[in-house]
């Protein structure tokens, strides 16, 4: 049904996604109480322990750590995501805004798509004040992502397949990885938490908005461009995951974690393993769809190892790391 998603409806589903952008949006200074004493980053607060839905929560060495050091690496991890988070965002919105500046008149991607910038300035300024009010001085990202995001927006209007594909391969990890640290049940700190229910209740709109555009254009492709992106696709998905999740091993080697802790966790012990798998499920059932699923591609996912079983269903739940 969907890889026959006319121009039409797309319309439709993109004025309706403009539409919640409106009725639901949040602002990074209001709608957090940043200055209660409720959400002050208290070095002493077990609130700060990861939970187990985190794959280096989860791992043995993290979980046999006394409680202090538990809070200090369970706020440093928070940091380097959130800061992280804020270099991906600002990559997408400058993306974005290099790809309407070639959108057509009366084309509702444009409205949409300044929606969605909106909501990301408010992302990236709640997740650089969260990393302010932690005090960790982390660069995020390793440094040659930060190198290479000088360029990549360009890709936004040149390939916007390749670009918007890139958006959900940074989308997807972030979004489950806080679903499942709600799910999880276990406690998570005030301000974190905050910051995930909002983030969740926008990315919903941001997912949807890259899995319509890519199910609108690529049945459509040729064979050659489908080929290629289907090779491409896997590829993508699984260096952007690693380029959110993976902390780099000095920073980590300074609050304590040892390289083999992280080789462990990402993804090399059994948990890990099955974290990655998991982490790609929506976006194997997308490739699927739009039929980027062939004998070479499956094979570029497979030798990844993010290949497995599609989701049924979009945000199908799945347990993460045990
Ligand atoms: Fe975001
Ligand atoms: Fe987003």
């Amino acid at each position: 049904m969907t890889a026959n998603l006319t121009r039409k409806v797309y319309d439709e589903r993109l004025r309706t996604l403009s539409e919640g952008s409106v009725n639901v949006n949040f602002n990074a200074f209001t709608d957090i109480k940043w200055d209660d004493p409720e959400f002050a980053v208290d070095t002493g607060d077990p609130r700060w322990v990861l939970t187990s839905a985190d794959a280096l929560g989860s791992h043995p060495w993290y979980r046999e750590q006394p409680l202090e050091t538990q809070i200090r690496i369970g706020i440093w991890r928070w940091a380097v995501i959130a800061k992280t988070g804020m270099q991906f965002e600002n990559l997408l919105m400058r993306g974005a805004l290099d790809y309407l500046v070639h959108v057509d008149n009366q084309d509702p991607e444009f409205r949409y798509l300044t929606h969605e910038i909106t909501e990301e300035t408010h992302h990236t300024q709640m997740f650089q004040e969260l990393v302010n009010r932690t005090g960790v001085d982390t660069p995020g990202s390793r440094r040659w992502f930060r190198n290479v995001s000088r360029v990549l927006p360009l890709a936004g209007s040149l390939w916007p397949e390749v670009f918007f594909t890139g958006i959900l391969a940074g989308e997807e990890p972030i979004d489950h990885l806080q679903k499942a640290a709600l799910r999880s049940g276990e406690p998570v700190h005030p301000l974190p938490q905050r910051i995930m229910q909002i983030h969740i209740a926008e990315e919903a709109r941001h997912i949807s908005f890259a899995h319509e555009f890519l199910r609108l254009r690529v049945p459509g492709y040729g064979k050659v461009r489908r080929g290629v992106l289907s090779v491409f696709f896997p590829v993508i998905m699984r260096t952007l995951c690693d380029v959110i999740m993976i902390p780099d091993r000095r920073s980590a080697a300074e609050v304590g974690i040892p390289a083999w802790v992280i080789k462990d966790v990402f993804w090399k012990s059994e948990a890990g393993e099955k974290t990655l798998h998991e982490l790609f499920s929506d976006v194997r059932m997308l490739a699927e769809e739009i039929g980027l699923m062939n004998k070479a591609s499956r094979r570029v996912w497979k030798a990844l190892r993010i290949s497995g079983r599609p989701a049924r269903f979009r945000g199908e739940p799945t347990p993460l790391a045990g």
